[in-house]
């Protein structure tokens, strides 16, 4: 079963999709070389605080770190530690935050100094899948139609889908019904119905679409080690479209 969210639901959601948003813009301010991955996460805790909200992921299922911060090779999951943000890196950011009894979940790929063509190239397709699938979230439609919008523009800009990952359901849990795959049969899958929010999340790879999650059980890699970007929102099915609620 799908969840359907009433409207002061989705307000609720949106009141924290506000703040993740600017919590996101003020931590992309500090991807910068010579930061660490886990400054950004202290970073992150002090900020939340600020903000009176929660860290979605920190503990769940002991996951170790408050956000997800993945650099260049690294797809998702990447845990903050000792890692120095380089000159040509690009770095996502997965940030997810729980107000009042509701969660949000964002991410975004941010380039840390000047970065190579194929990287801005990479960036840019993945930020504009994102746009793709979004546009197709309209009651009526099918879920399907969403996860092929991804496909089919980041297969014909010749980069690949992240297959093993999943975008997801999102409201009173970070993660609930449906798993939304960026890749699918179009004109299939459950009817997509006023009320219904998702986090759509296309993960990007410039190279294959296979990866490798490392020893420390959550930092997934992709298996040729050529780069890979993430963006993700959390968006309302409304009865006239699309609402983005983490902007
Ligand atoms: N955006 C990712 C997701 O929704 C991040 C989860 S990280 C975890 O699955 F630590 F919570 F697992
Ligand atoms: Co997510």
């Amino acid at each position: 079963m799908i969840p359907i969210k009433e409207e002061h639901e989705i307000a609720k959601m949106h009141k924290a999709g506000r703040i993740l948003a600017e919590i996101m813009e003020l931590l992309s301010s500090l991807v910068k070389p010579g930061i660490t991955t886990q400054d950004l996460d202290q970073a992150s805790v002090s900020t939340m605080a600020r903000f009176k909200v929660k860290s979605a992921f920190k503990n769940y299922q002991g996951y170790p770190g408050n956000i997800c911060v993945s650099v260049n090779e690294e797809v998702v999951h990447g845990v903050p530690g000792s890692r120095k943000i380089e000159t040509g890196d690009i770095v996502s950011l997965d940030i997810g935050i729980e107000l009042e009894g509701y969660f949000v979940d964002m991410a975004k790929t941010f380039p840390a100094g000047k970065v190579d063509a194929q990287k801005e190239r990479l960036m840019e397709v993945a930020s504009r899948s994102l746009d793709e699938a979004i546009k197709k979230m309209k009651p009526g439609n099918k879920l399907f139609d969403v996860s092929y919008a991804v496909q089919k523009y980041v297969e014909s800009n010749k980069f690949s889908v992240v297959r093993n990952f999943v975008g997801h359901g999102i409201g009173r849990e970070l993660h609930e019904e449906p798993q939304v795959p960026n890749y699918g049969i179009p004109n299939t899958g459950p009817v997509l119905q006023a009320g219904m929010v998702l986090a759509i999340e296309p993960m990007i790879n410039a190279g294959s679409w296979e990866v490798v999650v490392l020893k420390d059980g959550w930092t997934a890699v992709t298996k040729d080690r050529k780069p890979s970007a993430h963006f993700e929102h959390t968006v309302a099915v409304l009865k006239n479209g699309p609402k983005i609620l983490t902007q």
